[in-house]
């Protein structure tokens, strides 16, 4: 890989040994992808903050950076951590994990990071424009950034989103480039499934392209998504998939710009039987003992589609605590909450330690949320729309 000056003196240390680290990082999956040279990032959103999934090797590993001086060189954002760092008493997260929570954290926030601790940084001013290049290490958010704001990432990992964060460099390789953002396979819905405004015949649209076509960038017909719902398909495919990124015709940021990109010569045709073999895939069980909505993390128009929801079950809305304390939100918080519906900021469904919470069974309507449950929080999972689980 070509190196500049300054890059080289960062490598051999002259900036400091937590550059030199992150140098290595970088130089090293550079080298592993074939990729000439570094390129300046725009931005970073950097995964692992939970300590219930990265552990002891997640706070030694960013609590050593801080030691060794690290700072971010570009705006840098943080994926959900295992609890709400307000609230985790009143939720019942046991006193030892919250205390190591709270360190990891801490330390994020001593490199200038902004514990943002949400899956749609998007959401809450990281929001890159077409074009950008930025590192970025949540799937779902990748999707998103790539597919719908026509930002350009790799599937970034915890480590080298850390580093970009860092040096303000990424690896050029894989979707910085246009040949690699091309649609590969034509999907085409059966439209009667995802007709109205729900988000979960999304995510099980998502799930399956994911599952059948994994390394692919899917053009999907037909389809004029809400946002929610695009939040939704993206989820689903970076969940069962390594897909990065998708195009509609005429709807997202790439195929307005360039509709070729949406020439592909394979074609897959998506019908019921895949709807059902997806959901009955996932669903482990038909009733739940918590509601857990925001798979990723709900946005102001989902929690306002809330305001008349009428129910007798335990629910969890999870949302970046930038949006909770966003005054748009006040009134229909009012509506919301009450004893047993709880916005949960900070964490999710997913990242939280729910079985040592003690809950057993969570109802989701999101599959990514279903994909990941039962092996990351211990629980066992009902998959079914949203006004299904909250009857
Ligand atoms: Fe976000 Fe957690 Fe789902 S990080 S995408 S809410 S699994």
């Amino acid at each position: 890989m070509h190196l500049t000056k300054k890059q080289e003196r960062m490598l051999s240390g002259g900036e400091g040994e937590a550059t030199r680290k992150a140098m290595e990082i970088l130089v090293g999956l550079g080298d592993i992808y074939g990729a000439q040279e570094l390129i300046p990032i725009q931005s970073a959103h950097i995964s692992g903050m939970s300590i219930t999934t990265s552990g002891e090797a997640g706070l030694s590993f960013i609590e050593e950076m801080v030691d060794k001086g690290a700072e971010v060189k570009v705006p840098t954002t943080t994926n959900p951590a295992g609890m709400d760092l307000e609230n985790w008493e009143r939720l019942g997260v046991p006193e030892e994990l919250a205390k190591k929570q709270i360190g990891m954290v801490e330390a994020y926030r001593k490199i200038g990071a902004k514990p943002t601790c949400s899956c749609t940084p998007y959401l809450i001013g990281n929001k890159p424009s077409y074009g950008d290049h930025i590192a970025w290490s949540e799937s779902s958010a990748i999707v998103y950034a790539n597919s719908i704001l026509g930002a350009r990432t790799n599937r970034e990992g915890a480590p080298s989103a850390l580093a970009s964060a860092i040096t303000g460099l990424t690896p050029n390789h894989g979707y910085h480039f246009d040949e690699n953002r091309q649609g590969d396979v034509e999907i085409i819905p059966d439209t009667t499934l995802l007709e109205g405004e729900s988000t979960f015949p999304y995510s099980i649209l998502g799930y399956w392209i994911g599952e059948n076509f994994s390394e692919s960038v899917p053009v999907i017909k037909e389809l004029n998504p809400n946002p929610q719902q695009h939040k939704a398909l993206g989820a689903g495919m970076a969940a069962s998939g390594a897909i990065a990124l998708y195009h509609i015709p005429d709807i997202t940021a790439g195929a307005k710009k360039n509709p070729e990109i949406c020439r592909t010569e394979e074609k897959a045709h998506f019908e019921s039987e895949d709807f059902e073999d997806v959901v009955g895939e996932l669903n482990q069980v038909d009733d739940a003992d918590l509601i857990c909505i925001g798979c990723p993390h709900s946005s102001i128009e989902e929690i306002r589609k809330l305001s008349n929801m009428d129910t007798e079950k335990e629910v969890w809305i999870c949302l970046a605590r930038g949006l909770r304390e966003d005054p748009k939100l006040n009134e229909d918080l009012e509506n919301l909450q009450n004893e047993d519906v709880k916005f949960v900021c900070d964490t999710c469904m997913v990242v939280a330690p729910l079985s040592e919470m003690g809950y057993s069974k969570i109802g989701v309507n999101s599959a990514k949320a279903a994909h990941y449950a039962p092996s990351l929080a211990g629980v066992k999972v009902h998959l079914a729309p949203l006004e299904d689980l909250l009857k």
